[in-house]
């Protein structure tokens, strides 16, 4: 099976490469085409750059990691953020169409508009608050038009590689006696490394069940606030002995409106993710599982 990656160098990006490296050849583009093999093309913004390098390679499957994901600065940017989440999700698609291609692609919670308190389904009507959630939407309803499509929609990304909330947490604990978080805005942190290995799964099922290609939730299990997550960080971080000013009893809950942002997020991002375990045979872990062994890693112990 030969696979073409994009965006590999992002949080999903970097762990796909990992994941999908024992199913086959696997050409991972960056961003930056010095960094890529002569002539082809990772950059969102170069459309026809892209249909062409899905001609070149002529993957099996072509799995989009990539994508504008910087939620309050589309607010002012609309246009570039429309290009990379959407036209050139299009873009992989008529190619994909054209070359017989399956597509993977990766969405958001933010589709969904945030009301109530119950987990979304992927039935459920969409409602984007945010240019970066109605731009992930028509990136969405592009790639759908290539009938071998999975999209995972997934929520609160995190990675050992980067920057990401549960280090910010760390830090600010580092520095200050107490912590302010929100705490009504309900979901699960889910791990990069859990989405590429529940892809690679999902595209070796695909290959021999077609018919479960479509729109999935997938996100790790349980759920919490902001406020819930950043306690258990600490506490955590405290039972493996980092030095902390700000213990978990320290994090304050603060409600959204307290924290005004250009861009609008949901409350409620619970997703149920029923569909895809049952479509894949699959068991998701809960989210503490991951964030545990995320601070592990970086803790060194
Ligand atoms: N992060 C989250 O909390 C979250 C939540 C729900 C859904 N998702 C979705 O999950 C997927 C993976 O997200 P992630 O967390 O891995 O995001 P990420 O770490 O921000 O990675 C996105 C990648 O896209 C690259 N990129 C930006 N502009 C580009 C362009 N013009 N051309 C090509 N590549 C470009 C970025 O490169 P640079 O780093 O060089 O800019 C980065 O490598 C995305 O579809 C995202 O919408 C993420």
């Amino acid at each position: 099976m030969k696979i073409l990656l994009l965006g590999r160098g992002g949080q999903v990006g970097w762990e796909l490469q990992r994941s999908l490296s024992v199913l086959g050849e696997v050409v991972a583009l960056d961003f930056d085409a010095s960094q890529n093999p002569q002539g082809l093309c990772g950059d969102f913004t170069d459309l026809a750059g892209l249909e062409r390098t899905v001609e070149a390679v002529r993957p099996d499957v072509i799995v989009n990691a990539a994508a504008h994901t910087a939620v309050d600065k589309a607010e002012s940017e609309p246009e570039l953020a429309r290009a990379i989440n959407a036209l050139a999700p299009a873009a992989l698609a008529r190619a994909a169409i054209k070359t017989g291609a399956w597509l993977i692609h990766y969405s958001t919670d933010y589709v969904f508009d945030g009301r109530g308190d119950m987990p979304w389904t992927e039935a459920d009507a969409t409602g984007p608050l945010s240019v970066y959630g109605q731009t992930k939407l028509e990136g969405e309803q592009a790639v759908a038009l290539n009938p071998k499509h999975l999209i995972l929609r997934t929520s609160w990304v995190y990675a050992t590689r980067g920057g990401n909330f549960a280090k910010t947490m760390l830090r600010l604990a580092g520095e200050r006696e107490s912590l302010t978080v929100i705490s009504d805005q309900f979901g699960a942190p889910t791990s990069a490394d859990l989405l590429a290995d529940v892809t690679a799964h999902a595209i070796r099922t695909l290959q021999t069940r077609p018919e479960l290609a479509g729109l999935y939730h997938c996100i790790a299990a349980g759920e919490t606030t902001w406020h819930g997550y950043a306690q258990f960080v600490l506490a955590e971080a405290a039972a493996l002995g980092l030095p902390l000013k700000a213990t978990a009893d320290k994090v304050a809950p603060t409600p959204t409106s307290s924290y005004p942002t250009p861009a609008k997020r949901p409350l409620n991002s619970r997703l149920d993710t029923r569909k895809l375990q049952a479509a894949f045979g699959l068991t998701l872990p809960h989210w503490q599982a991951g964030v545990r062994r995320m601070l592990i890693e970086i803790s060194g112990k």
